[in-house]
């Protein structure tokens, strides 16, 4: 028998202030992308942007629906119009950011755990790690290198 550890490390900044321009640029276009939630459901609203590897930007908030399990996530909807837009084109970043039914936004919110396996693929697909950028409209930021590090021993295509 062997124990075997996962860690991964990423970086907390105290606020948008401390980002390079670009990512505080990116950060913001997320916070901005929660007015087109469509949340009736759950009035929490997200919003993600990515920058692709081609200086492009795309972006996708959470789409709810009555018959809820057929809603999507904002990394969902975000990951699938960059898919269909950009057909072939890496990500390199994504900012995600939130506000709840209060309007309240000061701490970073991590992608649910469908999300989180649809990233990973994505990143296999591209054989490049998409960085990923969490902030609310105020607070503390976390910058994780590689979405993938938030989905370890995650099942993937190639066991099919
Ligand atoms: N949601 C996202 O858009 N991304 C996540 O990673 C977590 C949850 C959405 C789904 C639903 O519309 C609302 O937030 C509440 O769960």
């Amino acid at each position: 028998m062997k124990e075997e550890a996962f860690q991964f490390s990423y970086k907390v900044y105290d606020s948008i202030n401390e980002l390079s321009p670009e990512d505080a640029f990116l950060l913001e276009q997320a916070q901005k992308v929660t007015e087109e939630a469509y949340v009736p459901y759950s009035r929490f609203r997200v919003g993600a942007v990515a920058k692709l590897a081609n200086g492009k930007y795309t972006h996708g908030s959470n789409q709810e629906n009555a018959s809820f399990p057929a809603g999507l996530c904002a990394e969902r909807v975000l990951l699938s119009a960059a898919s269909s837009l950009y057909p072939g084109i890496p990500i390199d970043s994504i900012a995600i950011s939130y506000r709840n039914h209060q309007d309240q936004s000061d701490h970073p919110v991590s992608p649910c755990g469908i999300c989180r396996q649809s990233l990973q693929e994505y990143e296999q697909r591209f054989k490049q790690p998409i960085r990923l950028i969490l902030g609310g409209a105020k607070g503390r930021i976390y910058v994780i290198p590689k979405a993938s590090l938030l989905l370890p021993l995650a099942f993937s295509a190639e066991e099919l």
